[in-house]
């Protein structure tokens, strides 16, 4: 059982984790369509992350009782710059969702809410691997600069990440 707020903030986030989908949906199309496949493939993965995202407080919210309320998706840009651009807007992203969650732990020790804090804590550790993923991807291309073999080798190592393992329940 969790309080109306509660799923009301729930599902609200629900709708980031969607926008977060689709914004790594558009930026893998978009590093395609610059000749970047494996930066491409890195989005794909990280789409197919936040749709893992989306699933599990989806069903937390069904498990609970809760009522499940899908609402309109942002449209995401089209276009993000440079490489590095496209990854220092990933990190603002992870750091701007990471915020979002902590408030959402806020909520839940404010209402004595220990099962949802409980799913939380899963978010607030996987937002620290999100974030420090990031990190490792944005100090090689600052590295590199303007240099295109060293881009064309940060594009060899992205195109290796494979889909994500999805979270078993309530862990
Ligand atoms: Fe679902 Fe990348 O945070």
């Amino acid at each position: 059982m969790i309080s109306e707020k509660m799923q009301e903030a729930l599902n609200e986030q629900v709708n980031k984790e969607f926008y977060s989908a689709y914004m790594y949906l558009a930026m893998s199309a978009y590093c395609d369509t610059i000749g970047l496949p494996g930066f491409s493939n890195w989005m794909r993965m990280q789409y197919e992350e936040e749709s893992l995202h989306v699933t599990k407080m989806f069903d937390y919210i069904l498990d609970q009782g809760g009522q499940v309320h899908l609402k309109v998706i942002e449209e995401p840009p089209k276009e993000y710059g440079t490489p590095l651009e496209v990854f220092e807007k990933t990190l603002e992203h992870e750091q701007y969702v990471t915020g979002l969650i902590h408030k959402l732990m806020d909520l839940a020790i404010d209402e004595r809410d220990y099962a949802t804090q409980t799913l939380l804590q899963w978010y607030v550790t996987e937002q620290v691997e999100e974030e420090s993923n990031v990190n490792d991807v944005v100090a090689p291309l600052r590295m590199v600069g303007e240099d295109k073999g060293g881009l064309m080798m940060i594009d060899q190592q992205l195109a290796l990440r494979i889909p994500p393992v999805a979270p078993a329940a309530g862990n």
